[in-house]
């Protein structure tokens, strides 16, 4: 695990960014993970300033979305189909044949979880996944649970979440209290994966995934058992990390 701690909000999504063309320079059709949500917003802002300067392609590159909530229509602006289009698409040369995101419409959650996992599979697997993290640890919509849930399913949205997103809602009781979410398995998959977080609310949050114990009850924790993960985070989001950060990395690689 590689822990990168920057100054501000921008630098940690420029950061990211960097990460982001690396891998479609080096890999012109690679498929990536990506995720919505305030965090990863300047970090698209880059990769659109850097597609528009030094023309960074995104022709061969296909994407899979984590989430979607439950009953929302693409075309509503609280959908994440809408955020990802808003955000990133519609400022860069993707194929919009390439972009994937779980249908919140689908009358069979089930159905829809396997046929998403198919596609992935079929692409031949995410390269390099991007993720936010919940103030309670969660990614995607992974909740803390009893169990890691593996691949792309349906789940019920914790009341701190819910609380969270109803910034972007008129209030609490128009968040959607279901979506479908990549399971663990899914990204852990993954050749690649990096790990944004930004401000003091997601302090715990950072805390528990890289220096708690590898439990689902802090779902971003079992990133510290997979091979190749870049934590990026703010030094307000970093504020609860042991001062000797070093030992943390070190903690870390030998698991
Ligand atoms: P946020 O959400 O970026 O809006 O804080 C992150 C998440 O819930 O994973």
């Amino acid at each position: 695990m590689r822990l990168v701690i920057t100054d501000s909000y921008e630098q940690m999504g420029l950061e990211a960014a960097n990460i982001v063309a690396g891998q479609i320079y080096l890999k012109p059709n690679s498929v990536l993970g990506l995720a919505t949500g305030s965090t990863p917003v300047s970090m698209y802002e880059r990769l659109v300033l850097v597609h528009r300067t030094v023309g960074l392609d995104f022709s061969e590159v296909t994407t899979f979305n984590l989430d979607e909530y439950i009953g929302m229509r693409p075309d509503n602006s609280q959908s994440y189909h809408y955020f990802m289009q808003e955000n990133f698409f519609r400022h860069i040369n993707i194929r919009q044949e390439n972009v994937y995101i779980p249908d919140g419409m689908a009358e069979d959650t089930v159905a829809e979880g396997r046929r998403y996992e198919q596609l992935i599979a079929a692409k031949g697997g995410i390269d390099l996944q991007v993720l936010g993290i919940g103030q309670n640890a969660h990614i995607g919509f992974n909740e803390p649970d009893v169990k890691f849930a593996a691949t792309t399913h349906k789940v019920e949205l914790d009341e701190e979440t819910i609380q969270a997103n109803s910034r972007f809602f008129n209030d609490a009781s128009e968040v959607p209290r279901y979506a479908i979410s990549m399971g663990i398995k899914t990204i852990m998959m993954a050749e690649h994966v990096i790990m944004l977080a930004n401000g003091k609310n997601k302090a715990r949050a950072v805390y528990k995934a890289l220096c708690g114990d590898v439990t689902p009850e802090a779902p971003a924790s079992i990133l510290q058992l997979h091979r190749d993960v870049t934590v990026i985070v703010d030094k307000e989001a970093a504020s609860l990390l042991p001062a000797d950060i070093h030992d943390i990395q070190i903690k870390n690689l030998c698991r």
